[in-house]
């Protein structure tokens, strides 16, 4: 059975920075380079910023991903990339080629197919044994929308895509629908996926996500990786129901 984890604590970033810190860390020393999955909105950017801070990672052997993208340049006040730029990957000295974006300039299948390719570019390169057409993941970020959703994985999606990149459209508070995700496939091959959630809103969405039993509403129940760990770090308010 997979190890899943539940922490309720008072800054879901902080708490978050030492695991992702600790993970990494441990992948380089196992295997000389570590791929960590940044997850879009705001919750994760002060956990950014707090790696800004931290001496101790070895930028240079590690490669950043992205599990969802908005299909919009990257210089656009909606792009992911440029949230986790501005917040991270501007601060630090991370090789260029250590930045895998998702091109959400391309026309939604062209950047569905772009990133597949570059998934499985990365992982015949960096990792030949690897079984799938990408990556195990050392550390994949992910947040918890108010209607249940994570990544661009939204209720009433197809649960179980074949393909590791898919394009899909959704509305959620305003945010560009045109959308790019990783599929529950590579989530779930992941060594380690941590979920951060923060504020009242969430609530419902987190208490539904634990308690009901339904993937198709509740997308986030379907990362459960297949031989990681999921990691959830909630705040008290978040938690509250
Ligand atoms: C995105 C996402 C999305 C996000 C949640 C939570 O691109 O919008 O990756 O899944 O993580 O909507 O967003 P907040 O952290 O802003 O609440």
């Amino acid at each position: 059975m997979p190890e899943r984890r539940l922490l309720v604590v008072d800054d879901p970033a902080a708490a978050a920075a030492d695991v992702v810190v600790a993970d990494l860390r441990a992948a380089i020393r196992q295997r000389g380079a570590a791929g960590l999955v940044l997850a879009g909105g705001g919750t994760p950017l002060a956990l950014y910023h707090a790696l800004v801070e931290r001496p101790d990672l070895d930028w240079g052997c590690i490669h950043v991903f992205w599990g969802d993208e908005r299909l919009v340049p990257p210089d656009d006040p909606g792009s992911n990339y440029r949230a986790a730029w501005a917040a991270l990957l501007s601060r630090i000295d991370l090789p260029a080629a250590n930045i895998h974006r998702m091109r959400g300039e391309l026309p939604p299948d062209e950047a569905a197919a772009d990133y597949a390719a570059r998934l499985r570019d990365w992982a015949r390169a960096n990792d030949p044994g690897a079984p799938h057409p990408w990556p195990r993941f050392d550390v994949v970020l992910l947040g918890l929308g108010e209607d249940g959703h994570t990544a661009s994985l939204f209720p009433g999606s197809p649960p179980a895509p074949p393909q590791p990149v898919v394009a899909v459209t959704a509305d959620y508070q305003g945010r560009p629908a045109g959308r790019i995700t990783l599929t529950p496939r590579v989530f779930n091959d992941a060594r380690h996926v941590i979920f951060l959630v923060a504020g009242a809103g969430k609530a419902e969405a987190v208490r539904e996500t634990f308690h009901a039993a339904d993937p198709m509403r509740l997308p986030a129940q379907r990362i459960h990786p297949d031989y990681g760990r999921v990691t959830w770090l909630v705040d008290h308010a978040a938690a509250g129901e």
